[in-house]
């Protein structure tokens, strides 16, 4: 995709939260080729007041760093999607995903208004695409993916959603965010009460070790600093042994 040229205007701030306009679009667009697929989803959008700057590019940049799995991929489930953008454009970008599910304990009204103004030039986002609404912490199961994917999963959302692609045996990348010190377990079990200082680091150390101690190989890509500075993304995939040899575990309750 080289989206990397979006990061080529260094005075442009790409962490604004306006709504996406047709200024900010002669300034994104510029590297693009009317033909790049991402010049076409970015002109569906433009002027609307419906998406917005910041979440525009960083949905961009969270495809283009999973673009090996997902172009491998042939279903996707977006946990937590909140405005659907990564489902809606990975529906887009990767023709060869069959379907892309969304869950979220809320559907927002942007999802639909997203969704209508790519869908005269990007039938799948109808065809391919659902949303359902329901509380990942409250279900066993979610519907067979081959990725499972989550984006700024709050606090412990994030073991939520690695757990349930755990049961299936899936593969799933997450960027997790609000990392609290209640997230670390201290040697009596018990979140440590006392401490100093930003929880991140030892919370997401701690998780990796746990998704390797599952058997996941775990690998960690970044988001661009100047577009998020919650911009860790973690790929977990099963280790091949267990790809091949072992059965995944059954979901207890699916969709
Ligand atoms: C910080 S937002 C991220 C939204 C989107 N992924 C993004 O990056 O713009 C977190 C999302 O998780 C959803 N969420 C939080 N707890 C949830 C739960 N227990 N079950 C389902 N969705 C949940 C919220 O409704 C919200 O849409």
């Amino acid at each position: 995709m080289g989206i990397d040229a979006l990061l080529s205007d260094p005075g442009y701030n790409l962490q604004s939260i306006h709504h996406l306009g047709w200024r900010d679009m002669r300034r994104l667009i510029g590297p693009f080729a009317p033909t790049d697929p991402v010049w076409g989803v970015l002109h569906r959008l433009r002027g609307r007041r419906v998406v917005r700057r910041k979440e525009v590019v960083e949905t961009l940049f969270v495809l283009e760093r999973l673009a090996p799995e997902l172009a491998r991929a042939r279903t996707v489930c977006e946990v937590g999607a909140g405005h659907g953008m990564v489902g809606l454009f990975a529906a887009v970008l990767f023709p060869a995903l069959s379907r892309v599910d969304q869950l979220d304990r809320r559907r927002p009204d942007s999802w639909d208004r997203i969704r209508e103004l790519l869908a005269p030039a990007h039938l799948r986002v109808k065809t391919a695409v659902r949303y359902r609404e329901l509380r990942l912490d409250r279900v066993d199961g979610i519907a067979p993916a081959d990725l499972v994917v989550g984006v700024h999963l709050c606090g412990g959302l994030t073991d939520t959603v690695a757990e349930l692609a755990r049961r299936q045996g899936a593969a799933f990348a997450v960027v997790p965010c609000c990392e609290s010190r209640a997230l670390l377990a201290g040697e009596d079990g018990l979140p440590p009460r006392k401490g100093h200082g930003d929880p991140e680091p030892a919370v997401n150390a701690a998780r990796v070790a746990r998704w390797r101690a599952w058997g996941y190989d775990v690998e960690e890509r970044a988001l661009p600093a100047r577009v998020t500075d919650r911009g860790r993304v973690f790929v977990a995939s099963p280790a091949p042994a267990r790809r091949e040899f072992e059965p995944p575990l059954a979901p207890r309750a699916g969709l």
